[in-house]
């Protein structure tokens, strides 16, 4: 059975943003700005850009040209490409798995952000006090009902957008939501920028202290910019499936990229400023701090004006959902499409099946906010762990798979046809791109593993 029906992303606009969609998420908006304030800022940001540059783009592209060329789910384009390969197909389950694992966690801070929506619909946010937003934070995320609650929903809405195919929803909504939540964003800096102690916030972000930089900031750098990219768990190989045979896949990798980081900084830009601007908040706050931050900054900065308090918080929430699900979609999708191919099950079944799993793991990611607070496996709660793996280890390990993949294992002649779309397109960047996933970027991603084991030591 294929995983797809006969549409493709009708335009290269579409695949571009479409792609973005799955990139920009919460990890741009949340995960950025938590990861950038618990490593120190500025340096952090610097390591982050240099990765995403070097291991991002080429794993992006890879994924795009497995996808592409294989025509089908990660797990099956492995054994495809490799020559019919089963060690190969048992490799490809990495990404799956740790794509459902991602899925899970990230469903519950989506929940968080939809019951935010409707905090911002009922007017909520207007007239608290700042530590007001710190408590009501807390005592919903460690509720034990209501998050899951809205992880139901959330994993429900992108179920059932993944049930009816997702082509044309995709591509639709990837144009009307990314240029949207774009400009929203940057209002959002102006307004950031605006508050009293915001120079105190650019330093942070601007301004580096390399003394800070350890080995685990390195590693966080790296797993944000896989995370933030969602490469090495194969949704953009089961994108890539829908894109036309003429896009060029190197320019679009870098655009997509692009997009992703710029999204990201602006996000940093927004939160910072106001976290030294409101009394009471910490840059390292962790994965509160957007929840927290946020409706201050509406409160504070458009405090007179209750109606724009009032619209610019629903539409900010409601963009940031649209964004969350643009990603959960994918991530949903390149699961369902792993047992639509190998069980021949049905697209609904499929899709059933995996958002089960999530439901079950994204409310014990829950509870360990609350009732499972003292529940730990190496010392982390289940939500800190799942970040921990998925990001950090096996986002990386997946990434580093699909190198060795096509930069080992396929022939070339199959590499340089879909970065030069058989010969149509010229792709300059065509050798560089091929020594990183060859060489470097297996090397280097290994180097940072060791150097976290303690293995090595060049950073301390
Ligand atoms: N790449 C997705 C995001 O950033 C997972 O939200």
């Amino acid at each position: 059975m294929a995983i797809k029906d006969k549409n493709v992303f009708a335009s290269k606009i579409g695949a571009i943003l479409a792609a973005a969609g799955s990139a920009v998420g919460l990890g741009n908006v949340w995960r950025f700005p938590t990861e950038t304030g618990a490593n120190g800022g500025a340096a952090f940001i610097l390591i982050y850009v240099l990765f995403m540059l070097v291991f991002g783009v080429p794993i992006m592209v890879t994924e795009f040209a497995i996808g592409r060329h294989a025509q089908s789910d990660v797990s099956d384009s492995f054994q495809k490409m490799s020559g019919g390969k089963r060690a190969w197909r048992l490799m490809g389950l990495l990404p799956v798995v740790s794509g459902v694992l991602v899925l899970s966690y990230y469903s519950v801070v989506a929940g968080w952000t939809l019951h935010y929506v409707i905090e911002a619909l009922m007017n909520g946010f207007a007239g608290k006090e700042s530590a007001q937003y710190t408590s009501d934070f807390e005592a919903f995320s460690s509720d034990p009902v209501q998050p899951i609650i809205w992880t139901v929903a959330i994993i429900a809405m992108t179920c059932s957008i993944v049930a009816l195919g997702v082509q044309r929803g995709i591509e639709r909504g990837a144009k009307i939501m990314m240029p949207m939540l774009f400009v929203f964003i940057i209002v959002l800096v102006g307004c950031s920028l605006s508050l009293p102690d915001a120079d105190k916030g650019l330093a942070f972000l601007l301004k580096p202290d390399f003394s800070k930089v350890t080995s685990s900031v390195c590693l966080s750098a790296m797993g944000q910019a896989f995370f933030s990219l969602s490469v090495g768990i194969g949704c953009l190989c089961t994108y890539a499936c829908y894109f036309r045979k003429d896009v060029d896949l190197m320019k679009d990798g870098l655009s997509v990229a692009s997009i992703d980081t710029m999204v990201a900084l602006f996000s940093g830009f927004i939160i910072f400023p106001a976290v030294y601007s409101i009394q009471g908040l910490q840059p390292d706050a962790g994965p509160s701090l957007v929840f927290i931050t946020l409706p201050n900054v509406f409160q504070q900065v458009f405090g007179g004006m209750p109606v724009v308090a009032y619209i610019a918080s629903l539409v900010f929430y409601l963009l940031l959902v649209m964004a969350a699900l643009t990603s959960s979609i994918s991530m949903l999708e390149m699961a369902a499409a792993y047992f639509l191919k190998n069980f021949k099950m049905p697209r609904l079944t499929a899709t059933l099946l995996v958002s089960a799993v999530c439901l079950v793991l994204g409310s014990f990611c829950s509870l360990s906010f609350g009732a499972w607070k003292d529940v730990t496996i190496f010392g982390m709660g289940f939500f800190d762990l799942f970040d921990f793996l998925v990001a950090k280890l096996m986002m990386p390990i997946g990434g580093t798979l699909m190198c060795v993949f096509l930069g080992w294992v396929v022939d070339e002649k199959v590499l340089r046809a879909e970065m030069t779309n058989n010969g149509t397109i010229k792709s300059p960047l065509y050798p560089v791109y091929r020594f990183i996933i060859r060489y470097f970027a297996p090397l280097c991603i290994m180097l940072i593993f060791a150097n976290e084991l303690g293995l090595f030591d060049f950073l301390k």
